[in-house]
């Protein structure tokens, strides 16, 4: 059968997809298709499925132009770039690919709580352009993370990995929220030696209060964009950090630059932005951020698993099984 690739990604699913005696076409373009470029890659053949990505934007009009395509298989965890109930209308399978991606976005979320509060990345330009003259007791200060208190929102299976490294490697202290209690998560933590619980259960509103450090973790929906908006901001401890791993209109981007330029936080750091790729305006002139390029899940290791996943869910569905990865049952 034909499958459609949006991107050239890594090759381990595209064999896969070979070996089943499939043919195989990956977009060319070194880089994101326009709306244009994607509508017109699809009517090229009556397509049986398509491999996309988070940056393409799926919904009515690009099921129509592929009439022929059972599944769009998103190389992705999240799917806020799919219209489900677009999919749902025309009958299409939606799948993504959790799992894989959980330890590699949990260690990128803890590079950057690391990161931002070391003042890494500052540091390593400080020195690369010859500022380091001799070692200083009261040069580049940052704050210790061991015994500090994180705030989780978001606890699945990838906040509860960053939570993981937080207890076990930091000793420190979680709160967390998500739609549901985790009871069970919570006894696995215990106590700490003056008897208070190392994981507690908290709104949103207690998680920024009590957190020295707050990381997200939650899909984009329409019940979670912007709810770090600046009042959420101004709950924060002035001495606390923001990290985002999860998707950028999480956080009101643009009160978000406010906060950081009003001192109400000390510091951020984003993986995710709100207009990927652009900033906001000002967010990359400040000191007090860490910004990388939404490379959370980007190890050799893990995308070469994605891309296997994507294609085995695609392999299912053209052999008429269910596929591993449902967003959306038919
Ligand atoms: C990356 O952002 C993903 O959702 O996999
Ligand atoms: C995503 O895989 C999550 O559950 O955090």
């Amino acid at each position: 059968m034909k499958i459609y690739v949006t991107r050239k990604i890594p090759q381990s699913g595209i064999d896969k997809l070979v070996a089943k005696g499939h043919e195989v076409d990956v977009s060319q373009k070194d880089g994101v298709l326009t709306r244009e470029e994607l509508l017109a890659a699809l009517k090229q053949k009556p397509y049986d499925a398509v491999l996309c990505l988070l940056t393409d934007k799926i919904d009515k009009e690009v099921f129509e132009a592929v009439p022929t395509a059972k599944i769009f298989a998103n190389y992705a965890v999240g799917f806020d770039n799919i219209n489900l109930n677009d999919a749902k209308e025309k009958g299409v399978m939606i799948t993504n690919t959790p799992g894989v991606l959980t330890e590699t976005v949990a260690e990128h979320a803890f590079a950057l709580i690391l990161s931002i509060t070391r003042r890494i990345a500052e540091a390593d330009k400080f020195t690369k352009a010859g500022n380091f003259h001799g070692w200083g007791p009261m040069m580049l200060l940052g704050n210790d993370v061991s015994r500090k208190t994180l705030g989780i929102i978001g606890l699945g299976r990838i906040g509860s990995r960053v939570a993981y490294h937080a207890v076990k490697g930091f000793d420190m202290k979680i709160f967390y929220y998500d739609v549901k209690r985790d009871e069970n998560f919570e006894k696995e933590y215990g106590v700490d030696s003056t008897g208070s619980p190392r994981a507690q259960f908290a709104s949103v509103e207690d998680v920024l209060k009590n957190s020295d450090f707050v990381s997200i973790h939650v899909p984009l929906l329409p019940e979670t964009k912007h709810l770090i908006s600046a009042e959420k901001l101004k709950m924060m401890k002035p001495s606390a950090y923001l990290v985002n791993t999860s998707r950028g209109s999480i956080i009101d981007e643009v009160a978000l630059v406010e906060a950081l330029k009003n001192k109400i936080i000390k510091g951020a750091a984003l993986d995710v932005f709100e207009n990927e790729p652009a900033l906001a305006p000002g967010l990359a002139e400040l000191e007090n951020i860490i910004i990388t390029p939404h490379i959370a899940s980007a190890t050799e290791e893990t995308r070469s698993k994605m891309s296997e996943i994507a294609a085995a869910n695609i392999i299912a569905v053209l052999d008429g099984q269910a596929p591993p990865n449902p967003v959306l049952q038919k």
